[in-house]
């Protein structure tokens, strides 16, 4: 039965912004059919690069059961999630797709696995928000942090995301340890922690560390701008195509190198104050004025003003290859300069 059906990569949340990347990038690089799933239709630009597109949801289990009767999964990039300004919105509805979606797809990724009598993959991007620090005294005294300082996230997206971490350890090392016979193939789990994410091409929905592209692509198309935190907060960010290029390193890297199933990545620390500088520097008409919104501040004041991703570096060689210098002026100005070209 299984060798009826094709082998597929299942990319769930694939309109997104790390679904964009990530599809154009693995359309070119693997031979295997892209099966793309998102809440929406997915854009044109992308479904002509995947094998299959369905528009559902992750908690859908009819769909998901139907995907697996038409594809063998044999690794997965899940990317769908509500962020964290959405999520504190409606709470529950983040618990449901979060956490009990990704349940769900790490139980379809463990039948795969066993099915196929192989591995199955699961690529999981986790967050700077699983963080919390308590005040910005601590937050400054505490500068770079690893892995496993200060997890007490103090927003639904940060517990939900830690959580998921901890079931995709689980999944992966420890599924059936009472079991007459352990399983063998146990799901491959790999998670990253992204820093706040910064495209050229595409907005995100929903977060808090939105202020930053926000902020560049107001001004790029000529829109004025008020950036919902304080000139001084700070926090770790990262360039698109360095997101792209951190998930699709740790997916190829050799298991056996891997000592941790979830890993700290970042690029530059940078304050909001920075990021108005070099924007008003390159679009001498950008209209950037600060009004904090109280809540939202402090969500961000919780998350650290740096992480510590030397486990990355040395397990599987991680490096960004945009410093801030590069993020700006490498690519985002050039890039998003012909976005709104003529717009
Ligand atoms: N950038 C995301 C957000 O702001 C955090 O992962 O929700």
């Amino acid at each position: 039965m299984s060798g009826m059906r094709k082998s597929a990569i299942l990319i769930t949340g694939a309109n997104g912004e790390v679904g964009h990347g990530l599809i154009e990038r693995l359309s070119e690089e693997s031979s295997d059919p892209i099966v793309a799933l998102d809440l929406m239709e997915i854009e044109p630009e992308l479904k002509k690069r995947c094998a299959a597109s369905y528009a559902g949801s992750i908690v859908d289990r009819a769909l998901m059961e139907r995907i697996v009767s038409e594809y063998r999964v044999r690794e997965i990039y899940h990317l769908a999630a509500l962020l964290s300004t959405r999520a504190e919105f409606t709470p529950d509805t983040a618990h449901d797709v979060n956490v009990t979606g990704t349940l769900d797809l790490l139980r379809l990724a463990r039948d795969q696995g066993s099915w196929a009598a192989e591995s199955v993959k699961f690529l999981f991007p986790s967050s700077i928000a699983v963080f919390g620090l308590p005040d910005l005294e601590t937050k400054r005294a505490a500068g770079s942090v690893k892995e496993w300082e200060w997890t007490a996230p103090m927003t639904m997206y940060g517990c939900n995301k830690l959580y998921c971490e901890q079931l995709g350890r689980y999944y992966a090392n420890h599924y059936r340890q009472l079991a007459e016979e352990p399983s063998e193939y146990n799901v491959d789990f790999r998670c990253l922690r992204y820093p706040g994410l910064i495209s050229a091409t595409t907005l995100p929905q929903g977060g808090t560390s939105d202020y930053a592209p926000e902020m560049i692509h107001a001004a790029a198309s000529r829109k004025p701008y008020a950036c919902f935190v304080r000139e001084d907060t700070v926090i770790p960010f990262m360039a698109m195509p360095d997101a792209i290029d951190a998930i699709l390193s740790l997916a190829r890297a050799d298991v056996g190198h891997l000592k941790r199933r979830v890993y700290n990545v970042t690029s530059f620390s940078a304050t909001a104050g920075d990021i108005r500088d070099r924007v008003a520097a390159h679009f001498p008409h950008a209209e950037i004025t600060f009004a904090p919104d109280e809540k939202r501040q402090r969500i961000v004041d919780s998350w650290p003003s740096d992480v510590d991703d030397s486990w990355a570096r040395s397990d599987w060689d991680w490096d960004a290859k945009h410093d801030i210098d590069a993020t700006f002026n490498g690519y985002l100005f050039p890039v998003i300069e012909k976005k709104y070209a003529g717009a």
